[in-house]
């Protein structure tokens, strides 16, 4: 006990004397987290809702985004859109200039890259614990792939090769290059060790504490690595601060929050200003409702852009054929556009190619849900009788949660928020398909020659308005005058 207090007296004053010698001091760490914090909130929310030049996916791991990529995103942008390097070890390169999506799990660090007044960032946000969870199972799900190997030398060796030309590998992808090998050693070392032992073996019947086969989740939730790239990722992710930021002096202001968590305010107050600024937020536990609000939020607009850009704009790559079937409609209504009323013409339109996009969504994700859930099964095959069910998750203990999310606290305050937003965003969609609704009625009785401006409807009100008054009065006048004659 004594030298425990000697110890931690001449810490103290090594700390004293050499400050440098321990970076993080609570000092030095809030004004660092301070300034970082000032310097990263330059709002330019005033047309957050309007698509801007360079749409920037911001794919926080184990979202549901893959499908929003897959579904949605491929199928408005052709591959000459995407910029390069997405998803990719390699970081983006700003080369491209004229690339249009960029969807990877980078973190927001990456606008520094980009022209900040010429991008619009997107993001799926998911409770908290869930996203633990998911993380768990899926690089258990992936290292499993690799216990067809006979051991660790030939699993590793082979993880890089034999890929497909132009197809990224999971093991390339921040966070998974770290969680990937780590649970694949552990499962090596586990097949290993239950070779050696031999049976009787003792698995119980709790597929999230099996510790003969894989890493326990209560394990993984405690180690650093989690510590560094699970936990709170979101909020990381979204304020630009995970292990993986562009940003050298990130790094120390995540050290600071992960030693002093009272820090971590200032990284949550940033993370909400950024989300407040972003052009949509979907909610992965919402799903139905995120991908129609993306799509007539998001797509409809995506749509409208590249649309303009069509005719003689020799930058842009748009590959006619691929996707001719989506914008055959929004494209008839450009060419036989005379006069200056395209926007109503393409908001007529829009609305066809909003419907088509969400007919080709609903396709693709039932493809890509059965696709990967029998890829998920193959792979679980190899670590039974672990099995990740829904039932198993039941059994989970209470304590076990209750740590999750003391560990995730301003992932869950920034999930709360999300859910806020997403109140708005539905009353924003409300009102835009009001809106639109409004002009096609008002197309239609104008026939499609001419075609109201925003600014017309007002008027189209007014007169409505008085032309009912004036045909009530008519009709109870004319009610009084034939009930006078029977009197
Ligand atoms: C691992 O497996 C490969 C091929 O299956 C074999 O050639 C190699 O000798 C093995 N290495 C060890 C350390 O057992
Ligand atoms: C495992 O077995 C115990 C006792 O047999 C039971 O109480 C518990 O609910 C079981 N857990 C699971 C995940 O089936
Ligand atoms: C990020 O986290 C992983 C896992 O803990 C670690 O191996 C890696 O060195 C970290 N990278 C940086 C730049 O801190
Ligand atoms: C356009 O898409 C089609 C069909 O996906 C493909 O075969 C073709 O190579 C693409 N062309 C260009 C220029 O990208
Ligand atoms: C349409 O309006 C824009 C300005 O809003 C103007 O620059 C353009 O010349 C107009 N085009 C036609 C065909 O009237
Ligand atoms: C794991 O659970 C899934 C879903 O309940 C089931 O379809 C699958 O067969 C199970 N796998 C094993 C190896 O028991």
């Amino acid at each position: 006990m004594d030298n425990v207090l000697r110890l931690a007296l001449l810490l103290v004053l090594l700390a004293k004397v050499y400050p440098s010698s321990c970076a993080y001091d609570f000092e030095h760490c809030k004004n660092a987290v301070k300034q970082w914090a000032s310097s990263s909130l330059h709002s330019n929310s005033k047309d957050g809702h309007i698509l801007k030049d360079l749409l920037f996916f911001l794919h926080v791991p184990r979202t549901g985004g893959q499908t929003y990529f897959y579904c949605f995103l491929k199928k408005l942008y052709s591959s000459a859109l995407e910029c390069p390097r997405s998803y990719d070890n390699l970081r983006f390169d700003p080369r491209k200039p004229n690339c249009r999506l960029l969807a990877t799990h980078d973190d927001y660090s990456i606008m520094s890259k980009l022209p900040r007044e010429k991008a619009s960032v997107v993001t799926i946000l998911r409770n908290p614990i869930d996203r633990v969870f998911s993380a768990y199972e899926f690089s258990i799900e992936v290292a499993a792939r690799f216990l067809v190997h006979s051991n660790l030398t030939s699993a590793q060796t082979s993880g890089h090769l034999h890929l497909k030309k132009g197809v990224i590998s999971t093991l390339e992808i921040w966070p998974w290059k770290y969680l990937v090998p780590w649970m694949m050693e552990e499962l090596f070392a586990r097949r290993d060790a239950r070779k050696r032992k031999g049976p009787p073996y003792a698995y119980g019947n709790d597929s999230y504490n099996m510790e003969e086969i894989v890493v326990p989740l209560h394990e993984f939730i405690n180690d650093p690595v989690a510590l560094d790239i699970v936990h709170n990722g979101a909020t990381f992710q979204v304020a630009g601060l995970t292990n993986n930021s562009y940003i050298w002096e990130a790094h120390e202001v995540r050290h600071c929050v992960m030693t002093y968590q009272t820090l971590g305010k200032y990284v949550l107050d940033v993370a909400k200003r950024r989300l407040d600024d972003m052009l949509y937020v979907g909610l992965t536990e919402d799903h139905r409702e995120s991908a129609t609000m993306f799509a007539n939020l998001v797509g409809a607009q995506v749509i409208s852009q590249l649309v303009a850009s069509i005719p003689g704009t020799e930058t842009i790559n748009y590959n006619k054929s691929e996707q001719d079937s989506l914008f055959s409609k929004a494209r008839f209504g450009t060419s036989h556009d005379q006069g200056n009323n395209t926007l109503a013409v393409e908001a007529q339109s829009e609305h066809m190619a909003v419907e088509k996009l969400t007919e080709a969504y609903e396709n693709c994700i039932s493809k890509l849900r059965s696709s990967q859930s029998k890829r998920r099964i193959n792979s679980l095959r190899s670590i039974a009788p672990a099995n990740f069910t829904k039932e198993a998750r039941r059994h989970v203990p209470e304590a076990l949660l209750k740590q999750i999310t003391l560990l995730n606290s301003l992932d869950i305050e920034l999930y709360k928020y999300a859910q806020e937003i997403f109140k708005r965003q539905r009353q924003l969609m409300e009102q835009k398909l009001l809106n639109s609704a409004t002009r096609e009625r008002w197309q239609m009785m104008h026939g499609k020659n001419y075609i109201g401006s925003a600014r017309e409807i007002p008027c189209f009100f007014m007169f409505m308005f008085i032309f009912t008054v004036l045909f009530i009065c008519y009709y109870v006048n004319a009610k009084r005058r034939t009930s006078k004659l029977k009197i």
